[in-house]
């Protein structure tokens, strides 16, 4: 690991599984993260990245352990208790790492949160980044959150912008099925597993502006597989 290593969130407030509560699990986790963007997305120190349901900020820390400070990070969360914690003990610190509250609903993290308006914007501008990231986030929301949210990618990328997320994706299953029996664990409450058929999320990104560049099956947390895209139909300029 790098040698600056920063405080790591309680473990009530971990997310994504039992297992994070294990400090070195947990660590490891966040640079494994960070690496991923170093070697496949080019992440680096001029680079802007936003963390889309960044959660305690498990990336931030990794990439603070990794590169230091980059150009630009913003992570947003729709529970404030993780954006709060994020910004005393990483913003504080690092002033590059900045983290917003969105009060978009989400019936498992935000149940009292408004729905999503069709012409929802995240707070930030146009082109503003290289990298949009969301670990384990569309796993839990449905699909008119997630078109809306591709949506707003798609104006929030530069040019050569690069999308990653994981999600739980299926081949002869529904288009959208929540917390299936049978499907890998138990689950339980609202949105645990929001689980899609693949070629539905790709017509999705497609129809969002996005071309899916690498699909890794099922080699993320509790069985989800990992989207790597960029944007087509570039603008004749680029
Ligand atoms: C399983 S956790 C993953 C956290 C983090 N990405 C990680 O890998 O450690 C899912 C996160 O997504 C957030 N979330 C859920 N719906 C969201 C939405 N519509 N917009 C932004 N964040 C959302 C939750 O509050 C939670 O922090």
């Amino acid at each position: 690991m790098g040698s600056r290593r920063i405080r790591l969130p309680p473990k009530a407030l971990r997310l994504c599984g039992p297992m994070f509560s294990d400090d070195a699990y947990f660590l490891a986790s966040a640079c494994r993260e960070a690496d991923r963007l170093v070697h496949s997305f080019g992440l680096r120190a001029s680079s802007r990245l936003l963390d889309v349901g960044c959660g305690v900020g498990r990336l931030a820390i990794g990439i603070i352990d990794r590169l230091g400070p980059i150009q630009a990070y913003r992570g947003t969360d729709v529970d404030p208790r993780y954006v709060r914690w994020c910004q005393k003990h990483i913003q504080h610190a690092h002033p590059t790492f900045q983290f917003v509250t969105i009060d978009v609903g989400n019936p498992r993290y935000n149940p009292g949160g408004p729905a999503v308006a069709g012409d929802f914007r995240h707070p930030f501008d146009d082109g503003s980044f290289e990298i949009v990231y969301l670990y384990s986030v569309f796993s839990h929301m449905e699909t008119e959150q997630v078109r809306i949210y591709l949506r707003d990618f798609r104006r929030l990328l530069a040019s050569n912008g690069r999308l990653f997320f994981t999600s739980f994706a299926e081949e002869g299953v529904p288009d959208l099925s929540i917390n299936p029996k049978g499907y890998r664990r138990e689950w339980s409450g609202p949105l645990h597993c929001v689980r899609y058929r693949r070629g539905f999320l790709e017509s999705l990104l497609e129809s969002s502006g996005f071309k899916v560049d690498r699909f890794d099956y099922e080699t993320e947390t509790d069985g989800q597989s990992a989207f790597a895209c960029s944007l087509k139909d570039l603008p004749a300029d680029q």
